[in-house]
């Protein structure tokens, strides 16, 4: 087991790349199961959860080839079963994208009942609502999900609360699904959007992404096809946020400035200032903090994702901030790690009041969940002295070289393993 070990950071300098968005690459990757032939895929992001789906595909007979660090060949032809490991399935969230794509290609899917970051109740039923009005039979026994067709149709689903999950997974079902699908109330992130290029490059009829509404007409065949990731919007956010948080003057690399406008509007309301380029964005700051107020919605709205960064940043600002989680039942309990740290937080339900301090301290403290590690890294960074972090495989299965990264911007941040008799027993 490793933790991670970050020091108080006088300002952050230099520059950072960004990687491909997880949350597209955790679609796209399923989706190749629809194509029976070859996909290469560039800009994959080198995490954990990207190597488990590779897993996935090769225990199900596809081939799965790294051309080169960023660059997979993923070949399906071979594809024998539509079972997904269980094992590998069952501690990951978007092993169930695997439904929508096996109904397209075999018309039936068995996959494990999803894991993921937990956040209160994650229900499924708007996934099952979309397979089922698609024609697909579900029935989930066992922590298994089971689907089956004889034959998929299109159909008019309109779904009752707005779902990356569902809208990503109905999606992948539908491009195979005979005649005219239309989705109503669909999520509209920018990795909905390149799941539709990806799947439209594979020979698929998807208008509409980005949207509220997306129109799909079924098509018999896909194909093998190239395509490149968008970057990481979170992650990207997440560098954006440090270099607020400490001050200095970071560059973030590898960008669409655009995905990333809901978070430089509040960085800047906070104090930052941010100039842009056509695949980059500076952040500087010199002045002092400033307390906001923000609520995480849907795209285009805050993303809830960037929620425990800002946080992590706001409990040193000047003032009393408020945030408000639109998304999630319970994502605030990252929020006790940091006031392990000094943090002044009051959680009530989906709304967190955040006093600014003078100055947090190192602890050790716990990654709770992927962004909650990484708001115990931000914080890590502001705080006197040092902080370790355990459960650190949280943020590895999002953020890729979390390390080199933040030490090319200059922070004092390395792992240290525990010898076995000091591993923390898990529960
Ligand atoms: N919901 C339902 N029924 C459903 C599906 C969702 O009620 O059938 C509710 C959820 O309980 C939640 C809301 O709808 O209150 C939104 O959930 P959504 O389905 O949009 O979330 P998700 O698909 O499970 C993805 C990301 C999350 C991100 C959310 C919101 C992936 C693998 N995960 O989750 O990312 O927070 O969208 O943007 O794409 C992360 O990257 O740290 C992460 C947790």
């Amino acid at each position: 087991m490793r933790k991670l070990i970050v020091r108080s950071a006088e300002q952050l300098n230099g520059e950072v790349r960004i990687g491909g968005a997880k949350n597209a690459a955790v679609a796209i990757i399923p989706a190749t199961v629809l194509a029976r032939g070859c996909c290469v895929l560039e800009n994959v992001p080198e995490i954990c959860d990207t190597e488990q789906l590779f897993q996935m595909l090769s225990g199900m007979g596809a081939v799965v080839k790294k051309l080169c660090r960023t660059t997979v060949m993923i070949d399906t032809t071979e594809l024998n079963t539509s079972v997904v490991p269980y094992d590998l399935a069952k501690s990951m969230r978007a092993s169930y994208y695997f439904i929508g794509s096996l109904l397209g290609r075999f018309s039936s899917a068995c996959v494990s009942m999803p894991g993921g970051c937990n956040f209160g109740v994650r229900p499924i039923d708007q996934h099952i609502k979309g397979f089922e009005l698609l024609g697909a039979k579900i029935h989930i026994e066992n922590g298994l999900i089971h689907a089956d067709t004889d034959g998929m149709a299109g159909a008019h689903i309109y779904f009752d609360q707005v779902s990356v999950g569902a809208t990503i997974n109905v999606m992948l079902a539908a491009v195979k699904a005979k005649g005219l699908t239309i989705l109503e109330n669909v999520a509209k992130e920018p990795h909905i959007v390149d799941l539709a290029n990806f799947l439209n490059s594979m020979g698929a009829d998807v208008r509409g992404a980005g949207t509220d509404v997306i129109k799909i007409r079924g098509v018999d065949v896909m194909h093998g096809s190239d395509y490149a990731i968008i970057p990481d919007q979170i992650e990207a956010g997440t560098y954006m946020a440090a270099a607020a948080a400490v001050g200095g003057d970071v560059t973030v690399k590898n960008v669409i400035p655009k995905h990333l406008a809901p978070i430089t509007v509040k960085l800047r309301e906070s104090g930052a200032v941010i100039t842009e380029g056509d695949d980059w964005v500076r952040v500087v700051r010199t002045g002092p903090l400033r307390k906001i107020n923000l609520k995480t919605m849907p795209h285009p709205g805050f993303p809830t994702d960037m929620q425990p960064q800002m946080a992590a940043m706001l409990t040193r600002a000047e003032g009393t901030s408020i945030i408000t989680e639109g998304v999630w039942d319970n994502r605030f309990r990252y929020t006790e790690q940091l006031v392990r740290m000094g943090a002044k937080i009051t959680v009530d339900g989906k709304v967190a009041v955040i006093e600014g301090v003078k100055g947090l301290r190192g602890a050790p403290v716990n990654a709770c969940d992927l962004r909650g590690g990484a708001a115990v890294i931000i914080a890590g960074l502001m705080a006197e002295g040092t902080t370790e972090i355990e459960n650190t495989l949280y943020i590895e299965r999002g953020y890729e070289n979390v390390v080199e990264k933040f030490t090319a911007i200059g922070a004092d941040i390395h792992y240290i393993t525990l010898p076995d008799e000091e591993q923390p027993v898990q529960a």
